[in-house]
């Protein structure tokens, strides 16, 4: 119900508008934007035209087709934005979930049929309340709300992989998935497909991945900013303050949602290599602020304020400056980098007492 063809940033859908009294400064994913709703729209109100040539090019490269098959001209759309319509069937066939799903039928009932895990069951009714509280779908224990939802998936991922379980941040990306393909099974099956393969092991309790990851951006800016990689080297272990959080949340909260899910297009079709292209695109596209920072609480700041902003929030043209600003970034590049500073921060590690 969160077509875009109809889209003009009102409170069209009936579900939302149902939950939601006026003056109604809601977006079509159920999220209050009390502060930043007249630029959302505004923005939204010129995006429109991009969806609808989207989605009609997307339905002739689809009609006819049951399964989507990966090739350079579904890349080339994916790059341009995945209409909501068709999203989920997207992500689900370009991160492989579906063939997943269809060669497990059944599984993801027998996960939530088990007994569950006391503990998992308590940590990860905890953070229902923390998701999203600004969201109308996430706020109510309602049939219709998707707390039920949200911790179905989240009970049935921890059995499938319990030496991950359940770790913060996962609420969120599972709140997000549920969002866009409103199927608690589908949502799951997104989720295995991030976590088990697309994303270097960021959720394992010894987070590995995610500081290796925090470290090779470091190594990229060094490249590509010298003068930022200069400013940063001066903080040991800045890097994990300022992007720990855009990595571990896949940008959700850090960017505006529209933006998220234009990069979340890429992540499931090209893999987790597209959040290094985000990262670097903020840090080069504001590399003169960054430069002023005089301590270690400005840099912190100016992260932070790096992520607002018309820039940002303009998701069809940060979307193109993404695959041109950084320049080339190739896979082998990103893995030797990871070999890299993996080792590096094992060694170090077991220097510690
Ligand atoms: C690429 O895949 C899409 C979707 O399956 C299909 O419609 C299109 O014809 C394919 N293009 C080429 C060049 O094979």
């Amino acid at each position: 119900f969160f077509s875009f063809q109809t889209l003009k940033v009102e409170c069209r859908s009936t579900s939302v508008q149902r939950l939601c009294s006026p003056p109604c400064r809601i977006d079509s994913y159920g999220f209050e934007r009390r502060h930043d709703f007249d630029s959302y729209k505004e923005m939204m109100n010129e995006y429109v035209a991009v969806l609808d040539r989207r989605s009609t090019r997307w339905s002739k490269l689809l009609r006819d087709k049951p399964n989507v098959e990966k090739n350079l001209t579904v890349k080339r759309y994916v790059r341009k934005g995945v209409p909501n319509e068709h999203r989920a069937r997207i992500w689900m066939a370009a991160s492989g979930a579906q063939a997943q799903m269809d060669s497990k039928p059944g599984y993801y009932q027998s996960l939530l049929a088990v007994e569950h895990d006391a503990r998992l069951k308590e940590t990860i009714h905890t953070d229902m309340h923390r998701t999203f509280p600004d969201n109308i779908l996430f706020k109510s224990r309602t049939e219709e709300g998707l707390q039920k939802d949200l911790f179905n998936v989240l009970l049935a991922y921890g059995h499938h992989n319990p030496a991950v379980g359940y770790c913060q941040g996962m609420n969120f990306i599972a709140g997000y998935l549920i969002i866009i393909t409103k199927d608690e099974e589908k949502s799951f099956w997104l989720m295995d497909a991030l976590l088990g393969r697309i994303l270097p092991d960021y959720y394992s309790p010894a987070m590995l991945g995610l500081k290796v990851d925090q470290e090779v951006l470091g190594e990229l800016v060094k490249t590509k900013a010298p003068a930022v990689g200069q400013l940063m080297a001066q903080y040991p272990g800045i890097w994990t303050l300022v992007v720990s959080r855009w990595f571990i949340c896949l940008y959700i909260d850090i960017l505006p949602i529209e933006t998220v899910l234009r990069i979340w297009d890429c992540l499931f079709y090209e893999g987790s290599k597209v959040l290094f292209r985000v990262a670097l695109t903020l840090v080069l596209h504001h590399r003169t602020e960054i430069l002023k920072a005089r301590s270690l609480p400005d840099v912190c700041e100016c992260f932070k304020q790096i992520t607002c902003g018309s820039f940002t929030l303009d998701c069809h043209t940060f979307m193109q400056k993404i695959f041109t600003e950084p320049g080339s970034l190739s896979m082998t590049t990103v893995q030797k980098l990871r070999e890299k500073c993996r080792k590096q921060i094992l060694e170090e590690e077991s220097q510690q007492p």
